[in-house]
């Protein structure tokens, strides 16, 4: 890739590496331990990016034989922070239009990733638990002594809202590097009121952070039962659907609510009048469903209209055809049933039923301590059986429409926000390989460079 400012001649990068600048002027630098500075938006600045190949993810580009709708040679204008034309290089930028070329892309470039799964706002480490595991610990085991997400919420309440949000923020940025501009980030660690809001509160701040990908508040009080509720988990959830929840959906701190239904978390009835409050107050609806046992989770998700139904390791026939039938979509999280040991969804009876797939990290301390969605995709790849295609899409529109932001990003097509990812990689197959490192050269949310290598 090079990369010239429009206005300005390119940087030499140090090491005489093409410099991945961003259009327009480098980002200035994070201060050490805070947060960075908002940069310049400049309304209305125009610029090219030139690819030369270009996954646009854009259904009216689509067809049988190209699912991803890829423009060999392409180039995307971007105006005031929105794709304004996709095209062929030699349409879209005519020489009269006078936009500059603000990158060019010797590689691939992609919408940029939207992970649809995390946990992201956590502090702390179970990793002493992780290696219990795996010489041959119980996930379940462990959790019901007292560790697992009690662990991680123990943490979460001695955390600062400053620590918690600081942690957040550096996760976030560690995403955005690995090609990820905008990320759905769940509570279900604090499991009070105050400890669930602080978590909230500290995803509105990065939510304000135009630097940080993009994220959607979900707020999953149901998620374990805290010490103080005596095992009581009707009660619990009863206090969460009348007095926490109304005042999460009033402060405007959540676009979804969770529930982790399961045979050694919530059942379906005590999760039900939660979620059904949720819709009465206008949020969206995600399940956590047969992570480790089938307890009728896809059903109640499809009677609610959730957005997603999550896991899915463990669903009958029955809630696939539920699914279906109700248009949930199926987020898939690999790396948890990868620590898990655990079998593969029914990946084939979703994809033959018609249900839209997502891929999710799932990142959290627990089952999935992970920040990576591109490691996601190779395991969805590799142990789910996805094709390529699947998988990106999984983690581009399916992810977005799923979060309520397929009119925001997930596609490279005209009137969206420019969020794209360029990679140091030639064919979107690159992507899904284990690199375990980042391969983003520079990842765009808005039209502006959040992330770039080197
Ligand atoms: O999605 N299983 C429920 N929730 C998480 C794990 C949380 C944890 O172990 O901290 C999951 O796998
Ligand atoms: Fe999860």
């Amino acid at each position: 890739m090079t990369a010239a400012p429009p206005g300005g001649a390119p940087e030499p990068a140090p090491g005489g590496a093409p410099e991945p600048a961003p259009p327009g002027g480098a980002p200035e630098p994070a201060p050490p331990g805070g947060a960075p500075a908002e940069p310049a938006r400049r309304p209305d600045r125009a610029f090219a990016i030139v690819a030369r190949r270009l996954v646009t993810c854009d259904p009216s580009r689509a067809s049988a034989g190209d699912p991803l709708g890829v423009i060999e040679d392409a180039a995307i204008v971007v105006r005031g922070g929105a794709i304004e034309a996709v095209g062929p290089r030699r349409e879209v930028l005519r020489p009269e239009a006078g936009v500059p070329v603000a990158i060019e892309a010797a590689g691939v470039v992609t919408p940029g990733l939207v992970d649809g799964h995390t946990h992201a706002p956590w502090v702390g480490s179970r990793d002493a638990e992780y290696a219990v595991r795996m010489a041959g610990g119980d996930y379940e085991a462990i959790a019901a002594a007292g560790g697992g997400i009690v662990a991680s919420m123990r943490a979460v309440r001695a955390a600062t809202a400053g620590e918690l949000a600081g942690a957040l923020r550096a996760r976030l940025r560690r995403m955005a590097a690995l090609g990820v501009t905008a990320v759905e980030a769940k509570s279900g660690y604090g499991l009070d009121e105050a400890s669930e809001r602080k978590q909230l509160e500290a995803v509105a701040e990065a939510g304000r952070d135009a630097r940080l990908p993009r994220v959607v508040p979900t707020y999953l009080a149901l998620h374990a039962l805290p010490p103080e509720a005596g095992g009581d988990r009707a009660a619990y959830a009863g206090v969460v659907a009348r007095s926490w929840l109304p005042a999460i959906a009033a402060a405007g701190l959540a676009r979804y609510v969770d529930a982790y239904i399961d045979r050694s978390a919530f059942s379906v009835a005590e999760a039900r009048p939660v979620l059904e409050r949720a819709r009465a107050l206008g949020l969206g609806v995600r399940v956590h469903v047969g992570q480790f046992a089938d307890v009728g989770g896809a059903e109640l998700a499809a009677d609610l209209g959730a957005a997603s139904a999550d896991h899915l390791e463990h669903v009958a026939p029955a809630g696939v055809a539920a699914l279906a039938r109700a248009g949930v979509a199926a987020a898939l999280l690999p790396v948890a049933s990868f620590t898990l040991r655990q079998e593969p969804p029914p990946v084939a009876a979703l994809r033959a039923a018609g249900v839209p797939l997502i891929v999710g990290s799932d990142a959290n301390p627990g089952t999935a301590p992970t920040e990576s969605l591109p490691l996601a995709l190779a395991l969805a790849v590799r142990l789910y059986g996805l094709t390529v295609a699947e998988a990106i899409l999984g983690a581009t529109r399916e992810a977005a429409a799923a979060l309520g932001l397929g009119g925001v990003c997930g596609a490279v097509r005209p009137g969206l926000r420019a969020d794209l990812a360029v990679w140091d990689l030639p064919h979107e197959n690159a992507i899904v390989q284990p690199w375990g490192a980042p391969r983003a050269l520079a990842v765009l949310r808005d039209g502006e460079v959040i992330a770039a290598a080197g």
